[in-house]
């Protein structure tokens, strides 16, 4: 009994204890918990189903229902929730149904690296106490909402998009040696989660009193930047780069205490304000890329302690500002492309952290300095297109660090000097278009990584010394326009990834050494222009990888021999020698039994030829190895022409903001897509004829599967795709103009073309129009095309459909690559790589063993599309044939459509002969030994 009562006595403790928390946690559940936990749950239900969010569930049990423990989440004493941070956690939808007033006590926000979409919304402006914003690195689009004027407490403000920046800026500062070649090789098309904020940055933005950081870089904003900006007095980073921000910089800047002002690649314009150099705290600078006029700020590094500072591509005058001198804490310094004068001895101080400065291309003047020797971090001076005069000090060969010396296009003199070989780190080495005399040392065989070394246009005499052989790096190398005498070293044959060799206009002797052949990776090989003498070796005949050869004015002679290289060469290459024989034409042919086959290619020498390009697809791999040099160098010359330009904009980008305005016209003028308009019809899309009264005409491509149980997200997904495709421009490429994604119609607007796809053109009467110099400028303009996608656009895109019926044609008959990189687009479900997209003929052969798509695809796609343009007609069992082992027995002269008369000019003849040529190497069958597009394109220059 006593026990029993005993128990009771505890139950009833207990239910007080447990009646009290209740009363304890109901007290603690006061309204504004609940709105916060019902604002939660709200969102969550509006959002995609995710993992990440599993934790967000109400429990009946009060207790645990306490959002305080919920992931991301975190709460002040009273429980009301302070911090809401799930970045990096991959979570998708959109902040539409997130009511941002539920939480009054809300200091930080961060959602940054996610995958939202959407606009930011204008209730965001009752978070009263937020002190921190982050929503860098999302898919969102729209402008800033006024609102945000009213978080007056917020301190950092980011709405960048900064996944890709390493990525950036390794591009835009290729050191040489940083450029990831690898990672710029997996080519893909361009998918990023992309913030796509655009409009004016608000004047209220000055509001915002407390902000220490403003982070709006990579969007699209536009318009001035707001003078209101000057007011912020806390203000210390203010990154707007990679916007269309124009107008000048507000001279109320001057009296921020700015540490970080990045303004790189913008559209603004006029001169800086003398005042940025009262900014005595900036440590960074960028003001690059942009249309700027005036002097640079002469007092930039006043406060000492600037360590990057760029300003290249300008139109920066005057001097180079006098506060550079002593600003011992420099790190990288880019101020090429300007008009800055100065002299490069006077006007530059000692800068222990130097790593890389390039100051090309403007006009500077002075002789070089022994105090560079002072910068022992360089590992990049570029001076280049500058009146530098005098000696190479021999100081500088005390840079051990040096990875890129280029002093080219200056007056330097006197010789190169002896010790350079001690420079071990250095991978490119120009010293080209100077006046140096004197012998190419003998040290230069101790530059054991150099890639790239460049002594043409000086008055170098004497001879090549033998040690260049130890330079076993070197992928280019040329010595051209200069005095130099003596045989060709031998050792050049050691060479083995020397892809450019040229040492054409100096006065060298003797026979050409027969190792060259050994140079497996040789694309251009230029001896023109010296004494050589002999015949010219046959192991030449071998260098499958060779593009490009000229041996002209020489003392030549004897028989050229058998290879690829000398068939499709013209005489040019092989002019003004003693006695060549061959069987070029113009060249006197060396044996009599020859002459019967005259100049045209014929039957039995194209089975040669194809015999030949397989015996090449064995060491042809070297291809790709050859195109990272290109890429690299013409990646930076690109991003350079691209941005300097600065035509980033879209015309009809608004209709991407915007898309009532467009979609109603479209849908009106098409009236709701009646077939009367419709002039064609896909397997995902029907492309419609639209002319919309007071503008142009244009190919509308109604996406069919939409309704289709496709998930709305993952069009989303490919909006910033089809968004990164309309920015891309070339002369063949059909203008994808702009795209509107809505439930009920979803379309992509073309350019229209007046001629119709290549396809019909060649099935229809109208094939005869088509005539064979109307042909071989077709597939010029595909190639053209084609290498542009692959090699100068950024990032690379396949297009993974070539095929004759997505080449249309103006009514003039040119050329137009239409549908670019949207093959995967269209089949939105097809998101990873592993199904095949692609027209049937026209697959490549990998494919049916990989399912990895290349650029080679493209290449294979354009191979087959050559056959079918000389054939007029798909080339059919012709290709399987090609990939058997009876291929020799093709019969290579019933391919040419006989609908025209044969080719009048020989010229044509030999141009369709090379066509036919390249075909056949398009389409074999491992990827690795096709061409590129970018040397098929060089093939077809020739
Ligand atoms: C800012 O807050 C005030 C007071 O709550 C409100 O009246 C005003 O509309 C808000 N401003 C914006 C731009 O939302
Ligand atoms: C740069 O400014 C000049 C005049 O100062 C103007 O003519 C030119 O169009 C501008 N360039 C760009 C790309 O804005
Ligand atoms: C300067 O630039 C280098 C290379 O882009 C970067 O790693 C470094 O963080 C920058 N330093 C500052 C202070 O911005
Ligand atoms: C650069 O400035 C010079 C001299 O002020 C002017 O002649 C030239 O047109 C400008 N170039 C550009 C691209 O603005
Ligand atoms: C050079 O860099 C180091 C490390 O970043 C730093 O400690 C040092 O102060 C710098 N020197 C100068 C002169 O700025």
């Amino acid at each position: 009994m006593a026990s029993q009562g005993k128990q009771s006595k505890h139950v009833s403790l207990a239910l007080l204890v447990a009646c009290w928390f209740v009363l304890l946690s109901s007290c603690k559940a006061n309204p504004i918990s609940k709105t916060e936990i019902e604002a939660l749950l709200k969102w969550k239900e509006s959002l995609p189903d995710q993992p990440i969010l599993k934790s967000w569930v109400a429990h009946t049990n009060s207790s645990a229902s306490s959002p305080c423990k919920w992931r991301g989440i975190a709460c002040n004493n009273e429980g009301s929730i302070t911090e809401i941070n799930l970045a990096h956690a991959g979570l998708r939808g959109n902040l539409q149904n997130l009511d941002f007033s539920s939480f009054p006590n809300l200091l930080h926000l961060d959602l940054s690296v996610n995958k939202l979409t959407g606009t930011i919304p204008s209730n965001i402006g009752t978070l009263s106490k937020l002190q921190y914003l982050d929503l860098s690195t999302n898919s969102l689009n729209g402008s800033l909402p006024l609102s945000l004027a009213n978080l007056t407490h917020l301190s950092e403000l980011g709405v960048s998009q900064n996944s890709i920046t390493g990525e950036l800026d390794r591009r835009l500062f290729p050191d040489g040696t940083s450029l990831s070649k690898t990672g710029f090789l997996s080519l893909k098309i361009f998918v990023l989660q992309e913030n796509k904020l655009g409009g004016r940055i608000p004047e209220e933005i000055g509001n915002l009193k407390h902000l220490v950081l403003l982070a709006l870089d990579r969007n699209y904003f536009c318009g001035p930047i707001p003078p209101s900006i000057g007011n912020l007095s806390h203000l210390t980073s203010l990154i707007l780069n990679l916007n269309e921000l124009s107008g000048q910089i507000p001279v109320s800047f001057g009296t921020l205490k700015l540490t970080h002002l990045n303004l790189l690649m913008n559209r603004l314009s006029g001169s800086v304000p003398e005042e940025i150099g009262n900014l005595s705290s900036l440590v960074n600078l960028q003001l690059a890329f942009n249309n700027f006029t005036g002097q640079l700020p002469q007092q930039v590094c006043q406060g000492g302690k600037l360590v990057n500072f760029t300003a290249a591509f300008n139109n920066f005058t005057g001097p180079i500002p006098v506060s550079l001198k002593n600003c011992r804490t420099l790190n990288r310094v880019r101020l090429e492309h300007n008009q800055l004068t100065g002299y490069i001895d006077q006007d530059f101080g000692v800068y222990p952290n130097l790593t890389y400065i390039d100051l090309s291309y403007n006009r500077l003047q002075g002789k070089l300095s022994p105090n560079w020797r002072e910068c022992q971090n360089l590992t990049a001076l570029k001076l280049a297109g500058n009146m530098i005069s005098g000696k190479i000090p021999k100081e500088i060969v005390q840079l051990r660090k040096m990875g890129y010396l280029d002093l080219s296009s200056n007056q330097l003199s006197g010789e190169i000097p002896a010790e350079i070989g001690k420079l071990s780190k250095l991978l490119k080495l120009i010293l080209k278009d100077n006046k140096f005399s004197g012998e190419v040392p003998a040290g230069i065989g101790g530059l054991s990584n150099l890639e790239t070394l460049d002594l043409s246009i000086n008055m170098l005499g004497g001879p090549i010394p033998d040690q260049i052989g130890d330079c076993w790096r070197l992928q280019s190398l040329s010595l051209s326009k200069n005095y130099l005498n003596g045989t060709i070293p031998y050792q050049i044959g050691n060479l083995q990834a020397l892809q450019d060799l040229d040492l054409s206009f100096n006065s060298l002797m003797g026979g050409i050494p027969p190792q060259l052949g050994s140079l497996s990776d040789l694309e251009y090989l230029n001896l023109s222009n010296n004494n050589l003498n002999g015949s010219v070796p046959t192991s030449l005949g071998s260098m499958v990888s060779l593009i490009s050869i000229n041996l002209s004015n020489n003392n030549l002679e004897g028989p050229l021999p058998e290879g690829k290289i000398f068939w499709s060469t013209t005489l040019e290459a092989f002019s003004n020698n003693k006695d060549l024989c061959g069987e070029i034409q113009g060249l006197r042919p060396c044996y009599a039994s020859v002459i019967k086959k005259g100049g045209r290619i014929t039957k039995s020498k194209l089975v040669v030829i194809f015999v030949a390009s397989f015996v090449g697809a064995l060491s042809l791999s070297i291809t790709s190895v050859v195109i990272f040099l290109f890429l690299e160098k013409k990646l930076s010359r690109n991003m350079l022409k691209d941005e300097s330009t600065s035509n980033r904009k879209n015309p009809f980008s608004i209709w991407y903001f915007d898309g009532k305005i467009v979609y109603k016209d479209i849908v009106e003028a098409s009236e709701s897509f009646d077939d009367k308009y419709c002039i064609g019809v896909g397997g995902t899309a029907k492309v419609y004829k639209v002319e919309i009264p007071g503008a142009q005409v244009f190919a509308v491509k109604k996406l069919r599967s939409m309704a289709e149980g496709i998930e709305s997200e993952i069009i989303k997904n490919f909006t910033s795709e089809v968004a990164a495709l309309t920015e891309i421009r070339h002369r063949n490429i059909v203008k994808l103009l702009g795209f509107c994604f809505r439930e009920v119609h979803s379309f992509l607007v073309y350019e229209f073309m007046e001629g119709g796809s290549l396809v019909d053109m060649l099935c229809s009467e109208g094939a005869t129009e088509l005539d064979w110099p109307t042909r071989i400028r077709v597939v010029k303009s595909v190639a053209y095309a084609l290498s542009y996608m692959h090699h100068d656009c950024v990032p690379p895109i396949i297009h993974r459909d070539i095929s004759s019926k997505n080449i249309l044609l103006s009514s003039d008959l040119e050329a137009y690559v239409s549908d670019f990189g949207t093959a995967r687009f269209l089949k939105p479900d097809s998101s990873n790589w592993t199904t095949i997209a692609g027209t049937y003929g026209y697959l490549a052969p990998e494919l049916a063993y990989t399912m990895v798509v290349t650029e080679k695809c493209d290449v294979y796609n354009f191979g087959v599309l050559v056959l079918e343009i000389l054939m007029g007609k798909h080339p059919g069992e012709l290709i399987t044939n090609l990939n058997s082992s009876t291929s020799t027995s093709v019969p290579f002269k019933d391919v040419l459509d006989d609908r025209l008369s044969p080719p009048k000019s020989l010229k044509i003849a030999n141009e369709l002969a090379l066509m036919q040529n390249l075909a056949l190497l398009c389409l074999r069958a491992n990827p690795q030994s096709r061409p590129t597009m970018r040397s098929v394109c060089r093939q077809l220059e020739m």
